[in-house]
């Protein structure tokens, strides 16, 4: 049965002209309404990927281009550009008379949603069996192939080799530093659904390197310990690009009940030769702790010398000096391991409580029959 059409009047020719590119509203449907070369164009203004509004992105050519992530549809099919041409969004029939222009909202084609490849970080969480893992974090920044010498990092190496030589742990480094990755360029400032995970620039760009930051973060380690120096009173640039970067973990949480980071511990090193560390440390265990990052006992070791201290060479010898300090390295190491071990042990211990209580269960209804 053919369906009758059902025209919409989408308002006067003339003022529709105006716009190469369009997002409209006729009810409960989102269009984007297009106008290049003299023809008009409609398809549906909701995009196949995350929902973006196509009607507010831009045209490449005859394309438009979702403003989230750039996926694009031709204006006038709805068809996905080359290689993704069965991934369609609806088209609408268009008609003009006396001066204006109607839709008719039932000659949409079908949405035909072609999944894209994902990306390996979309895969389930499942913790590999093993020893427990220790990531180190280094955020300061210097001219790597200059380098200088960084107490944050003595500090952190420290507690790597010992968690690897003494607790049997297996660590691994990351420095900032080495990684090349874009900014966070503020999707969730355009929607909270815009911002998705893995982060909509390492979906976008396979050259970014954050994505080694959220392998082993989300995925491999079991604890961290994230260094920084205290820069103006603050944790290093680095330190911020990093965490602006990890949005989308907990962007995971606030939109979509998607917690990434469970039984995991994160730990700090502070170093500087200035003060402010209690407001840098209470920064730091904030944000790990709104990523969903439990603490050991006494979670941080810092040390500075105070304002006034700016004689820098006599503050990097303390450091490298100093037996308190590196003492408190591997001691944050023992805590950070002993911690993890014990959220490791408790998961493994819940996991099959719950399973002995469905067998239980099961038991029970058995005898119930
Ligand atoms: S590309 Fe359109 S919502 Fe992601």
């Amino acid at each position: 049965m053919d369906t009758q059409a059902d025209w919409q009047d989408l308002g006067e020719v003339g003022l529709l002209q105006g716009q190469a590119l369009q997002q409209i509203s006729v009810g409960r449907t989102k269009l984007a309404l297009s106008y290049v070369n003299g023809e008009f164009g409609a398809i549906s203004g909701v995009c196949n990927h995350v929902g973006g509004p196509l009607g507010e992105g831009r045209l490449d050519g005859d394309f438009v281009v979702c403003p989230w992530h750039n996926w694009k549809f031709h204006r006038a099919s709805g068809i996905g550009e080359p290689g993704f041409e069965e991934d369609t969004v609806p088209r609408y029939a268009l008609k003009q008379e006396n001066g204006h222009l109607f839709v008719d909202l039932n000659s949409a084609t079908r949405r035909n949603k072609k999944p894209h490849d994902a990306h390996p970080l979309t895969r389930k969480l499942e913790r590999v069996p093993g020893p427990v893992r220790l990531l180190g974090i280094s955020t300061t920044a210097m001219d790597a192939d200059n380098p200088r010498f960084s107490t944050s990092d003595m500090l952190l190496q420290i507690s790597l080799e010992h968690a690897s030589q003494e607790l049997n742990a297996e660590t691994r480094m990351i420095k900032i530093n080495d990684l090349k990755f874009r900014n966070c360029e503020g999707y969730y400032s355009k929607s909270a659904q815009a911002c998705t995970w893995p982060c909509s620039i390492t979906q976008m760009d396979s050259s970014d390197e954050m994505e080694q930051v959220y392998e082993s973060l989300v995925f491999w380690c079991d604890a961290v310990i994230v260094a920084s120096p205290i820069r103006w009173g603050s944790a290093s640039s680095l330190y911020f690009k990093m965490i602006e970067r990890m949005n989308c973990i907990q962007n995971q949480v606030t939109i979509r009940d998607n917690v990434l980071i469970r039984n995991k511990v994160a730990s700090f090193i502070i170093t500087g030769g200035q003060d402010n560390i209690q407001a840098v440390a209470g920064q730091m265990l904030m944000f790990f702790a709104e990523l969903g990052f439990d603490f050991p006992q006494f979670p941080f070791i810092a040390h500075s010398r105070g304002w006034s201290s700016e004689d820098m060479e006599r503050n990097v010898a303390h450091v490298r000096r100093s037996k308190e300090l590196q003492d408190g390295a591997r001691a944050l190491a023992t805590r950070s391991v002993e911690k993890a071990q014990t959220l490791i042990d408790a998961n493994a211990g819940a996991a099959s409580t719950e399973r002995g209580g469905r067998k239980a269960h099961r038991l029970e209804i058995i005898e119930m029959a």
